[in-house]
């Protein structure tokens, strides 16, 4: 019968069949999927698996932490951690276009996640060892979208890493394929993964970048993570994590408006909240949350993020709006 103790099981036999005494490499983005892909793989072959974490300066407070310190701790995982802030904003200065930040922070991300890939096959094969294998959190609604059938990823490297093939050949292992999401998450349980990577709301991949109405400053970034962390650790308080779907916190930084706080005026900035509830994102309703609820993130954000002076509540639905505001 169905357990996810049998998935495990199952998947950590096949995955040790597949993979053989190669090596293979996984990025990890921080969401729940590519976290317990690796997971499972790291359960399944241990060391010969190296994870590939490119922090581009875009997360929200705490993500990249968790990364490093509590999954490398639940999991005892391999963790290549490249540092690659600078590069990302100084790629995204004087950009506002949300389509044109997504192609950089897009592009950027494909550069680093190579360069390191290419990085780790040259180490390797110093010791005389293979990487022959790329991890994919690919679930089983992305395979019946994309047609079902299985491939090898041909990574194309945009860098000149001495002495490497232009194009590295990789199988793919992909031990969720068979699974839905609530699937996914109880296997992360099974695997001891912390509750907050496991339970973790869709965030996108352009992270933050995508949540600042205007150009992307590392200032801006600081004080919208002040925010935003601000609202998630209230709506966790309230016991709403299960009914938002996501609740986005957009800065709108070329937007100044007037206030008084203590007994001077100010000329700060609005931050939006857009709780929603969905089933899949393509349809969203904006969540009626509490008002005391609403009030106490309102109170919190304007007296502890300097430069935020108003909170305004998003209550369209999607269409016509989308989730994101970029
Ligand atoms: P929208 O804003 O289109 O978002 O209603 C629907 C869902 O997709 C997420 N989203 C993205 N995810 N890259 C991603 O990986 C992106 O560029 C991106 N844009 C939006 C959004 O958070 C929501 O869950």
């Amino acid at each position: 019968s169905w357990t996810t103790g049998n998935i495990v099981e199952e998947q950590v036999e096949a995955i040790r069949a597949q993979v053989g005494t190669k090596r293979a490499i996984c990025g990890l983005s921080g969401g729940v999927d590519s976290a317990v892909a690796a997971a499972l793989v790291q359960r399944a072959i241990g060391d010969q698996l190296t994870c590939v974490y490119v922090d581009h300066g875009l997360m929200r407070k705490g993500e990249t932490e968790q990364v490093e310190k509590d999954f490398v701790a639940a999991t005892g995982v391999q963790l290549k951690v490249v540092a690659a802030e600078k590069r990302f904003l100084d790629a995204l200065a004087g950009v506002s276009d949300p389509e044109e930040k997504r192609k950089i922070i897009g592009r950027e991300f494909i550069r680093v996640f190579e360069q390191a890939q290419a990085e780790l096959v040259a180490e390797a094969g110093e010791e005389g060892e293979e990487v022959a294998f790329l991890v994919q959190g690919t679930l089983y609604p992305d395979v019946v979208e994309s047609g079902g059938g299985t491939g090898t990823a041909n990574i194309k490297s945009h860098h000149n890493v001495g002495g490497l093939p232009e194009d590295l050949e990789f199988e793919l292992v992909e031990p969720l394929r068979q699974l839905f999401k609530d699937e996914v998450r109880m296997v992360g349980q099974e695997l001891g993964l912390p509750e907050e990577i496991v339970q973790r709301q869709p965030f996108p991949g352009p992270g933050l970048g995508i949540r600042i109405v205007g150009e992307v400053t590392k200032e801006r970034l600081d004080l919208l993570r002040e925010a935003d962390a601000i609202a998630r650790e209230e709506l966790t308080a309230a016991g709403l994590d299960r009914d938002i779907w996501q609740c986005p916190v957009v800065l709108l930084a070329d937007v100044r408006s007037v206030g008084v706080q203590g007994d001077g005026r100010t000329y700060g900035h609005p931050v939006v909240l857009r709780p929603v509830s969905s089933e899949d994102a393509m349809t969203a309703d904006w969540s009626r949350l509490p008002y005391d609820v609403l009030a106490k993130i309102s109170t919190r954000i304007t007296n502890e993020v300097a430069d935020v002076n108003r909170v305004v509540l998003d209550v369209t639905s999607k269409p016509p709006g989308t989730i994101e505001w970029e």
